[in-house]
């Protein structure tokens, strides 16, 4: 069977307070205990982990499930949802599992996830890259060298200043994101070092220590965020990537470059719209 990958993208497009911070945390703390989250309202990085928590909840609320009627589990750092069999058949309960993982950085956070036979839809990963240099105000060719040691040489070599700033930070996101997607997708609690991945972009082909990787699918897309900052709107871009282990022949590239694409897949929502529906989780 295909197992059908769906993407949500949350814009954390501005602050929030400390009553929405309490809002959500309550939320998750009653209806995803197992994320297990320490209550830190002034930090944005656990308002981050609390509210990729909430995408697997609107995404069941989206399917019409209530919360009594799945349940979370993990194995080896990977999750999935199992729902309540009821009256469904055997076989479709066995189809009807639905596999996901969550990823943030800076102010985007994201779920891929997908349906099928638990052993199928748990080899999933999504990473996010965003298209800015660390710290701000390095040079470009500064920041790759930063990063050199998470690529390989044939890596580098597209990633020389000769291409420009705006290509070499593309492509050394393209690759980081792409590295992100496929180690969560297989080793999400140990990590692995990126070095011994190697995407070989032109060519469309990966290697893991010299082994090609076969039977998954990588997609590439971009993300546009407008962030409110003290009165400015702020422009970010993020590269995106998710990897799924389809075990076909071939790994398989698909590059998204444009929206149309995109909207049979991606969902893109901002903190309004999940504030909005926090009621509606619990229920
Ligand atoms: C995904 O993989 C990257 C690279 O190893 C890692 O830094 C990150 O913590 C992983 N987990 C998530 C949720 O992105
Ligand atoms: C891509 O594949 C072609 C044909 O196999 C080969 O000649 C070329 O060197 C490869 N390019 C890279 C960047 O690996």
């Amino acid at each position: 069977m295909e197992c059908p990958l769906l993407v949500w993208m949350l814009a954390l497009n501005r602050d929030v307070t400390t009553a929405e911070y309490d809002t959500c945390y309550h939320l998750v703390r009653e209806c995803a205990p197992y994320a297990n989250i320490p209550y830190s309202p002034t930090s944005i990085e656990s308002f981050r982990k609390i509210i990729s928590q909430m995408l697997p909840l609107l995404m069941m609320r989206h399917r019409r499930i209530s919360r009594s009627k799945w349940k979370h589990f993990e194995a080896n750092g990977k999750h999935w949802i199992e729902q309540a069999s009821d009256d469904m058949p055997p076989e479709k309960f066995l189809q009807s599992m639905i596999g996901y993982h969550l990823s943030y950085e800076n102010s985007l956070c994201g779920m891929v996830m997908t349906q099928g036979r638990q052993r199928q839809v748990v080899n999933i990963g999504l990473g996010l890259k965003q298209l800015a240099v660390e710290p701000r105000g390095v040079s470009v060719p500064a920041y790759v060298e930063s990063l050199a040691h998470k690529l390989t040489p044939l890596e580098m070599s597209f990633i020389t200043p000769d291409v420009g700033d705006e290509v070499a930070l593309r492509r050394l996101c393209i690759i980081l994101s792409l590295k992100a997607a496929y180690v969560n997708a297989t080793v999400p609690r140990t990590g692995c070092d990126l070095s011994r991945i190697e995407f070989n972009i032109p060519n469309e082909t990966a290697r893991i220590d010299d082994h090609p990787l076969q039977g998954w699918e990588f997609r590439v897309y971009k993300a546009q965020l407008g962030v409110a900052r003290t009165g400015n709107v702020i422009e970010e871009s993020y590269q995106c990537a998710c990897a799924f282990f389809r075990g076909t022949k071939e790994s398989k590239f698909i590059w998204h470059d444009n929206s149309k694409d995109l909207e049979a897949w991606v969902q893109f929502i901002n903190i309004d719209q999940m504030v909005k529906v926090i009621p509606k989780l619990t229920a």
